[in-house]
């Protein structure tokens, strides 16, 4: 297998400059196991949860190494539960959710998920760093928000730890803690995400980085892009949506079903759409009828996170288990486009892979002058 080095990767140990974010374990292994490292995001897991996550992606690739991503959004309330927020949602914002599941006769949620049984607070992250911490994980990333006590922590035994931005104002903020690397995320990207295009981001945090390795991420799903990256001087890509349609992520935790695998396949670089209806914070989701209906002018202003999740906890719920189209959503990013059909994380990590080197040879051969 053909490899492609940078002074980032040679420092983690993979053979391709691709990392792979991804809530399901089975992801995560086939990622590392492909050559690249597979970043298993644990937002949805609660503490007591988080070993056996770590031990079923440990499992399956031995000593090779793998990474965890934590979300530490700041401003998480501590003294509240969820059904202390639930007493006091606004009324009207209870009543336009209560529309929208009469509306596409959502039957109501009998499972038990993130989503209807977690508050977000200080002490849910806590509970997850502590895990972390005396894990054998080798790299940390921070999604949403960081302190930088826990950056500490971390690489006060052994972790290599990163930090996603989404501005040049981000940056700033986290220039001094001891980071490792840098994962600079454009607009086009799965899930939370900020307004400055990933053309764009890239070399602007590269300058501003200096030695700090940055991996590029947002809107990249084909070779051609990853060899941009490299070009814009990223050490690296960080792909999320890519491995949403893929046979692993069919399976085990957090598995996809048919009718979303089968909206991923249809959907183009057209059909995302940025919503709050979600969590309270932007995110860039594949276009249906909920993004729709947050969008619509009769809609309310969605609460801030964590109080909008604790609005639609059980709607999400219940869509998600009963599969109820047109509601039916998840997080995904413009480059939603290459997904075509169902194949494995080795297929297509393998088509990334010889992409890279196509467009990397493609720009070789462009003859220069001095
Ligand atoms: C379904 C999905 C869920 C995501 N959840 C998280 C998360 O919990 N934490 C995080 O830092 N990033 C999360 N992301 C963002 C990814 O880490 C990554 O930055 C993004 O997917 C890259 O852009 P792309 O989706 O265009 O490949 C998520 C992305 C997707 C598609």
């Amino acid at each position: 297998m053909s490899k492609i080095k940078t002074k980032f990767t040679e420092r983690i140990g993979i053979d391709m400059p691709i990392l792979g974010f991804s809530h399901s374990t089975d992801v995560t292994a086939a990622l590392t196991k492909a050559g690249g490292m597979g970043v298993y995001g644990i937002a949805h897991d609660p503490p007591d949860k988080v070993q056996a996550r770590i031990d079923a992606v440990r499992g399956q690739i031995g000593s090779r190494p793998f990474g965890i991503d934590i979300m530490m959004p700041k401003g998480m309330p501590e003294s509240e539960t969820l059904e202390s927020v639930q007493a006091k949602l606004p009324q009207a914002n209870l009543e336009f959710v209560e529309g929208i599941a009469k509306k596409y006769k959502v039957p109501e949620a009998t499972t038990k998920t993130f989503y209807n049984t977690v508050l977000r607070s200080p002490s849910y992250f806590e509970g997850q760093l502590q895990v972390l911490l005396s894990s054998d994980v080798d790299l940390v990333a921070f999604g949403v928000g960081l302190t930088p006590d826990a950056v500490g922590r971390l690489k006060a035994v052994g972790k290599i730890v990163g930090a996603l931005i989404g501005s040049p104002h981000h940056f700033d903020a986290y220039r001094d803690i001891g980071l490792d690397f840098i994962v600079a995320q454009g607009s086009e990207a799965g899930a939370h995400t900020g307004t400055i295009g990933t053309m764009v981001l890239v070399p602007e945090i590269v300058q501003m980085a200096g030695d700090l390795p940055v991996l590029a991420a947002g809107g990249i799903g084909h070779g051609s892009q990853i060899a941009a990256a490299l070009a814009m001087g990223a050490q690296g890509v960080w792909l999320g949506t890519s491995w949403l349609a893929t046979s692993e992520h069919a399976q085990g935790d957090h598995a996809i079903g048919d009718r979303l695998r089968g909206k991923l396949f249809a959907a183009g670089s057209g059909d995302t759409r940025i919503t709050r209806g979600s969590s309270g914070k932007p995110q860039r989701q594949i276009r249906s009828a909920w993004t729709e209906e947050w969008a619509s002018p009769d809609a309310p202003e969605p609460l801030k996170m964590p109080y909008q999740h604790a609005l639609v906890g059980d709607l999400m719920t219940a869509i998600e288990e009963h599969e109820v189209d047109p509601l039916l959503h998840s997080p995904a990013g413009q480059g939603v486009t290459w997904s075509l059909e169902l194949r494995s994380v080795a297929q297509v990590f393998q088509a990334l892979s010889d992409q890279t080197i196509a467009g990397l040879d493609l720009v070789n051969s462009i003859s220069k002058s001095p």
